[in-house]
């Protein structure tokens, strides 16, 4: 069984709209039900568990409970950190859910190829990643703003979301990550810690998080080509 994680108890502070950015509209409709009805569209998706704000869980539960086509829903309260909202979805997750997939609610394009990629993965590898290759150069830069480095380019990828984990190693790695005090910017940093190989499989560049006011412009311009 698969159950998916959307973390969404964020400020949305870098979106400046005053308000949780998941909960914004796009082409019309919210953007975390957008996130949750593509993977009710994929048949292998058994749970969704979005995670978020006290304050907002009422709202959600309504707008959830008003829409078709969703798969089984439950709603949970956040934390103050990614990563500690992840380990109280992770908590809820239907005792029978041997996969674990992690989506941040505010990737409301990434497409069903994408989400079957990273459950074949998981089931495969244990741990299975939606990446895509830099196309930029990057550079490690110390704070004087002087460039240290230029790793090269062909071993630099931009990872996304889904993260999809057999559901013992994300919760082995939760609790290290906890014992240890560390705080990870995604779910599979936690992961390598344990030394578990994590595997890349194919996103996409459309499956941009929307972050800044800009990507708003973006998504609706992606969103009006979409064939996926
Ligand atoms: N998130 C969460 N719990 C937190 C922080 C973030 O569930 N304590 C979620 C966000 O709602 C989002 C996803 O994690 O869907 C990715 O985080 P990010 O893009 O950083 O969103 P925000 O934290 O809301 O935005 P910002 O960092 O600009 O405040
Ligand atoms: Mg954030």
């Amino acid at each position: 069984m698969v159950s998916v994680i959307f973390p969404a108890a964020g400020q949305g502070r870098r979106m400046q709209a005053g308000k949780n950015k998941v909960l914004l509209e796009l082409a019309g409709q919210p953007i975390f039900l957008r996130t949750l009805l593509r993977f009710s569209a994929v048949p292998r998706v058994d749970e969704l568990i979005v995670v978020t704000g006290a304050d907002e869980m009422a709202y959600m539960q309504q707008v959830l409970e008003r829409t078709p086509g969703l798969k089984p829903w439950r709603i949970v309260a956040g934390g103050s950190e990614r990563q500690y909202s992840v380990a109280n979805g992770l908590a809820a997750a239907d005792a029978q859910a041997d996969i674990i997939l992690v989506h941040d609610a505010a990737r409301p394009l990434v497409s069903q190829a994408t989400i079957e990629a990273v459950i074949e993965g998981a089931c495969t590898y244990g741990a299975a990643i939606a990446a895509v290759p830099a196309k930029d150069t990057i550079k490690v830069v110390d704070s004087e703003g002087i460039v240290q480095s230029t790793p090269p380019r062909r071993t630099l990828w931009l990872v996304q979301t889904p993260q999809g984990f057999q559901r013992d190693i994300l919760l082995r790695a939760n609790e290290q990550a906890a014992q240890d005090g560390f705080l990870g910017t995604d779910d599979a940093s936690l992961v390598e810690r344990l030394g578990v190989p994590v595997h890349v499989v194919s996103g996409g560049y459309e499956n941009i998080k929307l972050t800044t006011p800009e990507d708003m412009r973006v998504a609706a311009a992606l969103l009006q080509d979409k064939t996926d």
